[in-house]
């Protein structure tokens, strides 16, 4: 421990990172930032050329950094899993999905341990950073670990570190967000918060990889369940003919006791509609019920129903039905400003809004094609915003309220707005066209 507690200390210890995605490739960027020597592994080789040829896949993550490490040789990106015996501290950012009957999908955490494994030697730093339930780090990756005959917290050291990214936050980067690291054994977490000191400007050590893991999914149930609260709150506000927002704006004014969440068109991202059903699945093993969890998910889902049907009211209103209006979907990307469209509760919409017969088109400046895959099976280009395109629509829908958006222009040139965001709040002119859902 001591000889890799040195290394670190005087940045001489190679850090390798393994999936180069959202949470990969700005932690590669930090620890270049803050001097290590750098690994970076991923089993997409269209993603290592990429990075070869100077070029970034995430729009948000600029290229220059990875640039200047590749050129002064101070990073190596590559698909050859044999050169992590050349790391001495591995991280592993892979994915951690759910399968279709909405159960953790372990598959990408399971092949990298095995790899790893392949080639652990003594004296190396593993940390888990994918989120996952409780135990995940000591259950299924310790035994495979400990199968290469070394031992955990004498040879080699074990840790889980989740990761707390929010891209596109202008305010909070992986520097500066506060980073949470439970070890195995007192000498891993030793290990991985003398790592990690260096990249960020706060550690928060726990008792053990279980509490690490467990904060992880308490941040984002937090979050889905008080989002799923204002959704349902949204809903009979509406009924009630109270405006939400302005309700939520009200209740913010009080210093204490009350964090504002905002509702939308459902829940979407990488993390909130998927995390919490990770714990949900382990508690079965404990004959438990996550009902807020599972309270929370129903709600949510539902919210691109609800979309749908003020969409058909609205119409309604004009005298027109669904079926072969033109709708024009704004944003399908999940949240503002960003070009992550990962769980997007747009595709639901306009899915529900195709089955019924209307014909779709989208916008959105972040994302200019969409492709068929497994959540949607559009294979559509963005359609450029003009005054004709606005005007030739029945419904401009907007479900993603991002900043380049000038909401004034479009309410302005559109027939009916069907605004799921509140991005219309402070448009005037125009206000009878807006229908709020
Ligand atoms: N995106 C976020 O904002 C965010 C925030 C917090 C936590 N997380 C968690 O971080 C983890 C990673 O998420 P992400 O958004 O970076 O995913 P991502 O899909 O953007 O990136 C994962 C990368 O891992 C690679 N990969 C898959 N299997 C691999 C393997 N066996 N070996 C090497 N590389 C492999 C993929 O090719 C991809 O480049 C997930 O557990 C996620 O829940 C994500």
């Amino acid at each position: 421990m001591n000889e890799l507690l040195r290394k670190i200390q005087e940045k001489q210890a190679t850090v390798g990172i393994i999936g180069l995605g959202y949470v990969g490739l700005p932690l590669l960027i930090r620890f270049g930032e803050a001097g290590f020597p750098l690994m970076g592994f991923d089993v997409d080789s269209a993603k290592i050329n990429a990075l070869l040829h100077g070029k970034s896949y995430i729009r948000h993550i600029p290229i220059e950094p990875i640039q200047r490490f590749l050129d002064a040789g101070q990073l190596d990106v590559t698909i050859s899993f044999e050169k992590l015996r050349e790391a001495d501290c591995i991280i592993i950012c892979v994915p951690t999905p759910l399968t279709d009957k909405m159960e953790p999908d372990l598959r990408f955490i399971e092949s990298t341990t095995k790899t790893i494994a392949k080639h652990l030697r003594p004296g190396q730093l593993v940390v888990l950073e994918s989120t996952t339930y409780p135990g995940t780090t000591e259950e299924l990756m310790l035994p495979e670990l400990e199968k290469t005959g070394l031992r955990v917290g004498k040879d080699f050291f074990l840790a889980f570190s989740p990761e707390r990214e929010d891209p596109g936050n202008p305010n909070y980067h992986t520097g500066n967000i506060p980073k949470v690291v439970g070890g195995v054994t007192p000498p891993c977490l030793e290990c991985a918060k003398a790592l990690y000191a260096h990249a960020v400007t706060r550690v928060v050590p726990v008792s053990s990889t279980r509490v690490a893991e467990l904060t992880k999914l308490l941040e984002n149930i937090y979050r889905s369940v008080n989002i799923a609260l204002v959704n349902e709150l949204k809903v009979l506000a509406l009924r009630m003919g109270i405006d939400i927002w302005e309700v939520i704006e009200a209740a913010s004014t009080k210093p204490f006791g009350f964090t504002p969440f905002y509702p939308g068109p459902g829940l979407g991202g990488h993390c909130i509609p998927i995390d919490p059903f990770y714990l949900s699945w382990k508690a079965r093993e404990y004959d438990f019920a996550t009902r807020f969890i599972q309270l929370a998910g129903e709600v949510n889902v539902s919210m691109p129903y609800y979309v749908l049907e003020r969409i058909m009211e609205a119409l309604n209103e004009q005298g027109k039905c669904l079926k072969g209006s033109k709708i024009l979907v704004l944003g399908v990307a999940y949240k503002k400003d960003i070009d992550d469209d990962r769980e997007s509760p747009s595709y639901a919409i306009m899915e529900l809004l195709e089955k019924r017969g209307a014909l779709i088109h989208y916008n959105d400046p972040h994302i200019p094609k969409l492709k068929p895959g497994r959540k949607h099976a559009f294979q559509l280009e963005s359609t450029e915003l003009t005054e004709e395109t606005l005007g030739a629509m029945d419904a401009v829908v907007i479900l993603t309220d991002h900043s380049a958006y000038d909401y004034p222009w479009i309410v302005k040139h559109a027939t009916l707005v069907i605004d799921t965001r509140n991005a219309t709040k402070n448009v005037q002119e125009g206000r009878e066209k807006i229908v709020k859902a």
